[in-house]
């Protein structure tokens, strides 16, 4: 089986666990999909399981904003049957992203995550490559203000999206309470920790410490700093920052 093919058949295992109430969907081209929906989503924070309400495959390449980025990974005949005058997209092209406030234009491939572009293109290096398939939360950033991962987002999907990472974060009062509450010891995941409590705040403003654990689900640790982290959104829903 071609990479492309290969592609496509995750692609298609994605969509299965994709809910209707989702606006922007990501696409895993690993073999962890279900973390992507675990997090910062209102009325419960937490989906584990798979969704009845899924779309399939056709519906999600006629409905979906992603729709190019999808039909990169199949084949043209296919896409063209699900929704005729679809773009279709191979080999390399530039796309324009609106990062951090500013309109930079990156190289990609069809298979090009968000990730890459970042950090070897952007040299914003604050989202981490920690686990491709985004169980660490490590690469959180923010699209459209939502929180998701670029490592298992593609690029393409977001041609033309507003972006935010953490080095847009330095002034923001996330990172001076992590400071401020000793909230990290080797710091590797708290980039991703700060963008998903920024999102997290921006929604639940007053959120109650049960709802800031299930809120802050999708990003691990290793280092057990968890206490501290806790302390730190406490202390930030106490002063009700909005950054
Ligand atoms: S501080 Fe080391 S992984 Fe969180």
């Amino acid at each position: 089986m071609g990479a492309s093919q290969s592609d496509a058949r995750d692609v298609a295992t994605c969509l299965n666990l994709i809910p209707d109430s989702y606006t922007f969907i990501p696409v895993d081209l690993g073999n962890c999909c279900a973390h992507l929906f675990h997090r910062l989503e209102p009325d419960g924070f937490i989906m584990s399981q798979q969704s009845s309400q899924g779309v399939s495959r056709r519906g999600f390449l006629k409905g979906s904003g992603a729709a190019v980025a999808v039909s990169t990974v199949v084949s043209s005949t296919e896409a063209e049957a699900a929704a005729p005058g679809l773009q279709v997209v191979s080999g390399e092209t530039s796309i324009t992203l609106k990062v951090n406030g500013k309109s930079m234009t990156a190289k990609v491939e069809p298979r090009t995550t968000l990730l890459d572009v970042l950090r070897y293109q952007f040299d914003l290096t604050g989202a981490k490559p920690v686990s491709l398939g985004g169980s660490s939360g490590a690469s959180t950033v923010l699209i459209g203000g939502k929180a998701v991962m670029a490592s298992t987002t593609l690029a393409l999907a977001v041609a033309g999206k507003e972006v935010t990472t953490c080095e847009s974060l330095g002034g923001d009062a996330v990172p001076a309470a992590f400071v401020e509450h000793d909230a990290q010891q080797c710091g590797f995941c708290t980039p991703g920790f700060v963008v998903a409590v920024r999102a997290f705040l921006n929604k639940y403003p007053n959120a109650t410490e049960e709802q800031i654990r299930a809120g802050l689900n999708g990003n691990i640790c290793r280092c057990g700093t968890y206490a501290n982290i806790l302390q730190a959104v406490v202390s930030l829903v106490k002063g009700n920052s909005n950054g």
